[in-house]
């Protein structure tokens, strides 16, 4: 296919695949389309304040400008520095809020928010911000514990407002070329999903910069940046690296495996594992964290199964990324990059097995049915096919973008409140896995887990 031909292919596709969408409780979850439509007027543009604003509140400020749907109005965070960067960012025209972010919840001039605070925070805020009348883009994973979700999802509803939970990818173009392929059935059955998310750094292992002159009560507010949290002596090292530590995050599994899950629930129309379990340790990245760096999951969904890993100590790009295994052909994605098909090449190689059998008898074998095709298998061994992929627009931008369609037309997000849940939760059975040393079961009624 020349590249135009297959632009064409990939548009129409994307297009198409507006008709297929998450499922939740059996029912469809209609997608947004692909391709950013034309810019907002400024009488329909959402006003816009942002609570936690340090590496993601700032890529998502960004992606808000790019999608030409918002209004920038107030930043709320616990660190000085973020806010003077806020500034930074809207030639001084955005208001800071240092700490007090029910400040920003009771202007009524503010429609939505988002939320970009640390997990352990995530209940909390987006409780008060829908009773306050906000419409919700909160931060992956969305809960903390698996407990918190089910009131964030009541408070939606009761509130009618709109969530949208951010795990941004399921907007991507690729993820929906992918949802169409497997939806298709051109894979034939799939009954085998590996992910794996990998890297080998300081900073990718989360070990963050911690900015100078940080300086409790001065410029940084540190009860506040606690919250919920148990308390405990102010330690800059907690709070610009909380991934390390269990009180304000899951590690590997809520950090990254929540993206991996959110897109293999999109691909394969999925809703929640039946079980899973889950080892790992701290094998090399010996920095005070008390989150495993190394870590593999075992998911049962009934129809198939999905292997997932992550490690801190190797970004070897082997296996990185997601495969779906089906009997007719597989389909590897590559994370921000392309997608690769590959058909499967069939033989039976029956002479390996039956070379033990008297000579008249093996072809005898042979000569029955198709046995001597089967054997040899087709003469050409299919090639993968290498799908194009195009990262623009962004899938922040997208999603966030679906977002603030939604908060207008009132029309149901894309990844609701109970989306955000069910991935999350999944999520946090790894690591109750991985702590109790248990296989963790789900029960779908009761909307929990417990130990095997
Ligand atoms: N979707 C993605 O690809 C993606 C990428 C990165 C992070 N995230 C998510 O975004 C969230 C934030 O991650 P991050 O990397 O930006 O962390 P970060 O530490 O850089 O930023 C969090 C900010 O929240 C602020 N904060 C804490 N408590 C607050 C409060 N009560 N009121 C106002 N501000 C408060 C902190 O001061 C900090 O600036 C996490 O949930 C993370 O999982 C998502």
């Amino acid at each position: 296919m020349s590249k135009s031909t297959r632009r064409q292919f990939i548009l129409r596709s994307a297009t198409q695949a507006a008709s297929v969408a998450l499922v939740l409780n059996g029912k469809l979850i209609p997608l947004p389309p692909s391709i950013l439509p034309k810019p907002a007027g400024p009488n329909e543009r959402v006003n816009l304040g942002f609570i936690g604003f340090g590496i993601r509140g700032n890529i998502l400020l960004e992606a808000a400008k790019e999608t030409q749907r918002a209004n920038l109005v107030e930043v709320c965070d616990c660190y000085q520095g973020h806010l003077e960067r806020a500034k930074e960012r809207t030639e001084g025209k955005i208001a800071t809020n240092f700490a007090q972010y029910k400040k920003l919840l009771d202007r009524k001039d503010i429609d939505a928010v988002v939320v970009a605070t640390p997990d352990h925070w995530h209940r909390r805020i987006m409780l008060d911000a829908l009773s306050a009348g906000k419409d919700v883009y909160i931060e992956k994973p969305m809960t903390y514990r698996i407990e918190d979700g089910p009131a964030m999802i009541r408070a939606a509803k009761e509130n009618k407002r709109i969530v949208q939970v951010g795990s941004q990818w399921v907007s991507s173009e690729q993820h929906k070329k992918a949802r169409e392929i497997v939806t298709s059935g051109k894979l034939g059955k799939v009954t085998k999903v590996t992910a794996s998310y990998n890297r080998n750094s300081s900073t990718g292992s989360w070990n963050y910069p911690i900015p100078t002159g940080l300086q409790d009560g001065v410029n940084f507010d540190w009860n506040e940046w606690l919250g919920p949290a148990p308390k405990v002596a102010y330690n800059p090292e907690r709070v610009f690296r909380y991934r390390k530590y269990w009180d304000y995050s899951g590690g590997i599994s809520t950090d990254l495996f929540v993206h991996l899950i959110t897109s293999i629930h999109f691909i394969m129309g999925a809703e929640m594992p039946k079980s899973v379990v889950a080892t790992g340790g701290i094998l090399h990245r010996h920095d005070g964290r008390e989150v495993p760096d190394t870590l593999d999951a075992l998911f049962d969904y009934g129809t198939f199964c999905v292997n997932m890993a992550g490690t801190f100590n190797s970004a070897s790009t082997a296996g990185q990324g997601i495969q779906f295994l089906g009997t007719e052909g597989s389909l590897s994605i590559l994370l921000g990059a392309g997608m690769v098909e590959q058909p499967e090449y069939k033989r039976e190689g029956y002479e390996y097995s039956i070379d033990s059998w008297p000579r008249a008898m093996q072809e005898a074998f042979l000569n029955q049915g198709n046995h001597r095709a089967e054997s040899q298998g087709p003469a050409i061994k299919p090639a993968p096919e290498n799908l194009e992929f195009f990262n623009k627009p962004d899938a922040t931008v997208l999603h966030l973008a679906n977002f603030l369609d939604s908060v207008r037309t009132r029309q149901p997000s894309y990844e609701t409140a109970d989306v955000g849940h069910l991935t999350a939760a999944a999520g946090h059975m790894v690591n109750l896995s991985y702590r109790s040393g248990r296989r963790m079961l789900w029960d779908a009624t009761k909307g929990s887990a417990s130990e095997a």
